[in-house]
């Protein structure tokens, strides 16, 4: 057995389950005589060199923490070809044998490239609460955003329903409406609005005006941050971030001053933000990020380079880096439409 060093780095929006993935990483390292590094700050770290010695007793106690003990970034070093210099210099420099990236597709199609470009040994573990990476049955974080999101509208239930009000709640998701399809289910929304489908606006009161002739007399309505109302996205502001994403936020409003003007029902949003990701993983998503990070450690000890973990059914496999940030994985329209059945 060969004593290796292995980096690990957590990118992106951070999501609960983080914290596991590290424990799990540390864990299976020690039985392997592996030394485990921590970079902090995703790839700004690699940039910069700042890292941490991620050792049994630093991971101790951090399984049901949010968040992420390594601190996280959207730094993208590609925007700069003397931070990708930099990038493998460092990786020298830290004495490194294998690096693991933690993240969603832009810290993964990252790692990809550093593969692919650099000839880097990386290794991939999917993270990201909106499930929108291809490749893998699942992501972790999506589980506890999705407990959370239908906790909060079974809370808005109770208070829509002595008000005759109705409630519109604006959950995460860009591109993918997973979260918001998910949590408007088990929440028993009435109307459900996600990227992939265009609804109008007319659409969504004729809905809850049907319902409220039934004697319903309030309503729940859960949209996506991207969610497609034949009108264009409403960003919170117009910067981007290092990957050009740009920041959604604002359609929850709109739309409830558009619900109250045209159907007359008093209308209130609420926008859950950040509350998705923060705060401690559902026992799921503590499991699926154990797994993912002994796994992700595995895949180190066969040289399985260039890959991401990936959960296919009940099992634990890796696949290529390249499949899985090459498509976002969104929902299938097909399945919204049969979902329909459900709503008002
Ligand atoms: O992690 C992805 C995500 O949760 C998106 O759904 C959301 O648009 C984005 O993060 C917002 O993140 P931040 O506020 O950190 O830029």
């Amino acid at each position: 057995m060969t004593t290796k060093r292995i980096g690990v780095l957590t990118g992106g929006g951070d999501c609960p389950g983080l914290n596991p993935v590290l424990v799990g990483v540390v864990r299976k390292s020690i039985g392997l005589d592996y030394e485990v590094v921590g970079i902090l700050k995703g790839w700004l770290g690699m940039i910069e060199n700042v890292t941490t010695p991620l050792t049994r007793d630093k991971v101790s106690g951090i399984l049901p923490r949010g968040g992420t003990i390594l601190r996280t970034s959207r730094t993208n070093p590609y925007k700069d070809p003397e931070h990708i210099k930099k990038v493998k210099a460092n990786f020298k420099a830290m004495g490194l044998d294998a690096l693991i990236a933690v993240g969603g597709d832009d810290t993964l199609s990252v790692a990809y490239r550093l593969y692919e470009e650099e000839g880097l040994p990386t290794i991939g573990v999917p993270k990201t609460i909106d499930n929108d990476l291809s490749g893998t049955d699942r992501t972790f974080g999506f589980d506890t955003a999705i407990n959370i999101a239908t906790e909060a509208i079974d809370r808005l239930h109770t208070t829509a329903e002595s008000h005759n009000r109705v409630l519109v709640i604006e959950l995460m998701g860009r591109h993918a409406g997973w979260i918001t399809l998910y949590a408007g289910l088990a929440g028993g929304a009435d109307v459900i609005l996600i990227p992939e489908v265009e609804v109008s606006i007319e659409e969504v009161c004729r809905i809850i005006s049907e319902r409220h002739g039934r004697g319903r007399d309030f309503s729940i309505v859960a949209v996506s941050e991207g969610a497609n109302l034949g009108e264009g996205t409403v960003l919170q502001t117009d910067k981007v971030d290092d990957f050009g994403h740009v920041r959604l936020g604002g359609i929850g409003e709109r739309l409830s001053k558009e619900i109250e003007q045209r159907t007359g029902f008093e209308t209130r949003f609420v926008v859950l933000g950040h509350l998705q990701r923060g705060g401690t993983p559902s026992a799921y998503d503590r499991y699926l990020g154990l797994r993912f990070g002994m796994t992700a450690v595995e895949l180190v000890e066969q040289g399985k380079f260039g890959t991401m973990v990936s959960l296919r059914g009940n099992d634990f496999v890796p696949t290529p880096l390249k499949d899985a940030v090459s498509l976002t994985s969104t929902v299938d329209p097909k399945l919204y439409e049969r979902m329909k059945v459900f709503f008002g």
